[in-house]
This record gives C-alpha cells, sequence and structure tokens, in this order.
C-alpha cells in the first residue's frame, strides 16, 4: 500500500503508516519477526505486555546499545558504593562487580551479543546480569533509577566521544600546517566579496581555516568539562532514602564531584545542546572550507587538484572529477545544524522532570558526532594528498590589480593623504584597464603624469612577491609571520 510499511508479526499481518525515518530504521534493524519482547524491568503495576508496535516505538536499544560500555562501568561503581556503604552485602556487590566484568570482557570480544529486543541498554545489561549471577543481580537497581542511569551514561560517553573528536580536530590542523609550511610563500589573490582584493600567500589563507578550528577545540573541552559532575545517586529525580554516597561513585567514574540538585541532574540536557552547538560551528568551518575547496577544483579557478582518491567522476561526462567529498562535508553541516535544532526543540516544553521525551536526545546528538567525525575524517586525507598549482594562483593574482591599495600605500609613504592617494591609484588602475596593461607593466612616464611623487621604485611597490613579503604585521601574510602562526599551532594547540 502506498504511504506504509509492511511488516510481519508472527502471523498476523500489520500495517503502520510511514512514520518517521528513524523508527523505519529501527524496524528495519530490529527482529519484530523474531518474536516477543524481553520481559519489561518495570512489569508489575502493569503487565508489561505492549502491543509488538508500541514496543517497538517505545524501545531505544537501537541507538544507545553503543553506551554499553558506560552503563557498565556506571553500574560496576554504583554496585561498589552499595557495597561499601553496606545497602548491599559486600559478597552481593563483588558477585555484581565480577557478573558486569563478565558481560563487558564479552561483549569486547563478541562472545555475546546485545539482544535488538530490550527495551534498552539498561535492561539488557540488568537481564543478562542477573541470568548470570541470580538473586544479587536483581540488588544492583537498589538506589538508582534509569533516570539517573542514563543521565549518567549519556555523559559518559560524550565526554569519551568528544575527545575522539578534538584528537581528529587537532589532526586536521596538523595537515592545515603542513599544507601552509609548504605554501608559505606561494601568492594568490585575497578576495573580498569574491572579488580580488590583496596579494597573500596561500599558506596564510589556510591557515584561517587552522585558528578557526583551534577555537572549536576550545569549545569542545568546554562542552566536555561541563559535562563533569556526576548525575548518579539523583535516582528518578528526588534522590533516596538510602545513605548513598555520590561522591565515592563520582570520583570512581572521573567527574569532579556530583550534581548539587538530583531534579536538575536528571531533567536537563543541556550538555547534549551544547556539544551539539559547538559541532554545530565546527561544521560551518568545515563547510567554508569545503566550499572554497570547490571553488578552487573548478576550471575557473584550477588552484589546486584533488586526488583521484579524493574525488569522484561523472557517470555520463567523461571530462568531470567532482570534490564530492567537500560537497558532503558542506552538506552535512546542515545535518548537524539539524540536530541542534532537533535537540532544543525536544527540550524546550518540557516540564521537570524526567519525561520520555528526552530519549531523543541520543540519536540527534550521536549523529552529530558521528557525521562530524566522519567529515574530519575525510578533510584531513583530502587536504594532504590535494595538488597546489601556484603558476594559476599567481596568474590569478597578477591580473586583478590586487596591488592597488600597496600603490595607493606607496604614494602615502611620500606625503601624499591617503584619501588623495586612494583616489588617484583607482585613476591609474581605470588608465591600466582602458589600455589593457598592469600596474606592473604600467610606464613611469604614466606614473609620473598622474603624481611627481612616482620614481622607479613604484615597481618594487607593486611586485607582487614584495607586496605580500612586506605585510610583515603580527598574524600578516607575510612568510615569516605564516611560519610564526604555524609554530604558535604546533608549540600551542596541537602538540
Ligand atoms: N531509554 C530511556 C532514555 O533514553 C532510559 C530512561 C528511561 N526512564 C524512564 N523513566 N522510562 O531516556
Amino acid at each position: 500500500m502506498p504511504g506504509e510499511t509492511r511488516y510481519n508479526k508472527g502471523k498476523q499481518q500489520s500495517t503502520i503508516p510511514l512514520v518517521d525515518a528513524r523508527l523505519r530504521r529501527a524496524l528495519a534493524t530490529t527482529t519484530i519477526e523474531s518474536g516477543k519482547s524481553m520481559e519489561k524491568l518495570w512489569a508489575g503495576r502493569t503487565t508489561g505486555g505492549n502491543a509488538a508496535l508500541a514496543d517497538e516505538f517505545n524501545r531505544s536499544i537501537a541507538f544507545d546499545s553503543r553506551m554499553a560500555e558506560q552503563d557498565i562501568t556506571g553500574s560496576m561503581a554504583h554496585a561498589a558504593m552499595l557495597g561499601a556503604v553496606g545497602i548491599i552485602p559486600q559478597a552481593s556487590a563483588d558477585a555484581i562487580i565480577a557478573g558486569l566484568e563478565g558481560i563487558l570482557n564479552d561483549l569486547r570480544c563478541g562472545l555475546i551479543k546485545i539482544d535488538p529486543r530490550a527495551e534498552d541498554i539498561h535492561s539488557f545489561v540488568e537481564f543478562e546480569l542477573t541470568r548470570r549471577i541470580g538473586e544479587d543481580g536483581k540488588k544492583l537497581h537498589t538506589a538508582r533509577s534509569r533516570n539517573d542511569q542514563v543521565a549518567l551514561d549519556l555523559r559518559l560517553y560524550l565526554r569519551k566521544d568528544t575527545a575522539e573528536v578534538v584528537s581528529l580536530v587537532k589532526s586536521l590542523i596538523a595537515a592545515i600546517a603542513d599544507v601552509a609550511e609548504a605554501h608559505a610563500e606561494t601568492i594568490m589573490p585575497g578576495y573580498t566579496h569574491l572579488q580580488r582584493a590583496q596579494p597573500v600567500t596561500f599558506g596564510h589563507w589556510i591557515l584561517a581555516y587552522a585558528f578557526m578550528l583551534s577555537r572549536d577545540i576550545a569549545r569542545l573541552n568546554s562542552a566536555a568539562g561541563n559535562m563533569d559532575l556526576s548525575p548518579l545517586g539523583a535516582c528518578a529525580f528526588a534522590g533516596t532514602t538510602y545513605p548513598i554516597d555520590r561522591g565515592m561513585t563520582a570520583k570512581a567514574l572521573g567527574f569532579s564531584g556530583a550534581l548539587p540538585n538530583s531534579v536538575d541532574a536528571v531533567a536537563d540536557r543541556d550538555f547534549c545542546v551544547e556539544l551539539a552547538g559547538a559541532l554545530s560551528i565546527l561544521m560551518t568551518h568545515l563547510s567554508r572550507f569545503s566550499e572554497e575547496i570547490i571553488l578552487w577544483t573548478s576550471w575557473e579557478f584550477r588552484f589546486v587538484e584533488l586526488s583521484d582518491e579524493f574525488s569522484t567522476g561523472s557517470s555520463i561526462m567523461p571530462q568531470k572529477k567532482n570534490s564530492d567529498m567537500a560537497e558532503l562535508v558542506r552538506g552535512k553541516a546542515g545535518r548537524v545544524y539539524g540536530d541542534l535544532i532537533t535537540l532544543l526543540t525536544m527540550m524546550k516544553g518540557l516540564p521537570l522532570a524526567y519525561n520520555k521525551d528526552l530519549q531523543e536526545d541520543k540519536e540527534a546528538i550521536f549523529d552529530a558526532l558521528d557525521t562530524a567525525k566522519l567529515c574530519l575524517s575525510v578533510f584531513a586525507p583530502m587536504l594532504s594528498t590535494m595538488t597546489v598549482h601556484p603558476e594559476n594562483m599567481r596568474k590569478a593574482a597578477a591580473e586583478g590589480f590586487i596591488n592597488a591599495t600597496d600603490a595607493a600605500d606607496y604614494l602615502v609613504k611620500k606625503g601624499m593623504p591617503f584619501r588623495t592617494a586612494y583616489k588617484l591609484t583607482g585613476q591609474l588602475v581605470a588608465q591600466c584597464i582602458a589600455s589593457r596593461q598592469t600596474l606592473e607593466s604600467l610606464p613611469l612616464s604614466d606614473y609620473q603624469a598622474l603624481s611627481e611623487l612616482f620614481e622607479a621604485d613604484i615597481y618594487e611597490a607593486v611586485n607582487l612577491d614584495l607586496c605580500a613579503k612586506s605585510r610583515t604585521s603580527e598574524g600578516g601574510t607575510s612568510p615569516e609571520s605564516v611560519r610564526a602562526q604555524i609554530r604558535q599551532l604546533r608549540e600551542n594547540v596541537i602538540k
């Protein structure tokens, strides 16, 4: 039936309307056909016997199973604390910890698989533990709720993954610095309004992205830093009557302390929003860089050529070499912005404390992280294997009167007010355009006809190499300054 997805549940044929893409993906990857769902952790007040469709809709195992390691380590710390303060017998705590260790090892070496019929990763681990160690397993969830558990798992996972993103950003900065070093003296036209404006070195131009990325690292680290307090022990939201030691679990899990308010601890996802925000800005930088690469690889520019390994062809036009990787990075920036908006919108109307809407946080933030990691992994080798064409850059630099500012500055240095020099140089450019000359080729007599201040050294002033070389101001485009910038990155950012 058009607009509908069919699937089988035993003998019975069910038809559901075309639901959102995520659910359809989940339906495709989990085994609805394989039979009943696992027993519910919460069966009691209700039978837990949901309609298969409701089970599927409710289930988060398809995307939260990636937090298995964090869930298990969190549970180990919790069990250790329960034993240490005497909430459960030490022998039970030991059995739980050993059981959890076994599950972790078996998952790591592929001896067991996560059951896709489990409701979520928390249920899976607890059922598996109890299956292995019996009654002691049922003591693990004392003084805990899945609300503080998931808030913990997510923080632990995101902190780990953010560190991976940071290390990929550093690799990209290193790749940019290498290309910049090789092209510290390569002259190209710098642009404003996409019009040729002033001569720069190619190294200088691309280092701009390296410095943008260095601030992305700071933003990512700051987002991770705001996940440095543990929600564990908040329980459902109100805390607990058990004499738990939140400081102990926080310390064991590498946090600097426990979140001071238990409602806040389970209800907020600002740390996801913040991380998605940092990733969105990072993607904006990658997207702008991609856009330039796409322009530079066009026949109109021909400044660079991507390696065959990182470009594609057309199925119909034999001559084509396309910058698909860069285009995809540019396109995927929109996807990460979408994840940020998903998170913000998911949060904005939620009453305190936990609401199931919060389950939607994971796919969005995981997608943002996965996408950024993917883009960063492709970007660095795409850049390192790219061929730069200095001769084409030079040709473009020679054609656009980008040394006009230098001609005006020449007059200023000889005593003319800048505004007068600006106007006069504009007339010079107009004259060159009319007579098909450049500022380098215009005869001295033509210069002198406009101002007596012009002498033979004007040709040095408008020499493109010298124009770039003499911009030695801090942060400027001279090769010397470019090398200083590279040093700064290598010493302070990527070491
Ligand atoms: N899968 C849930 C989530 O991601 C886990 C927490 C469930 N808590 C609850 N009260 N139903 O948020």
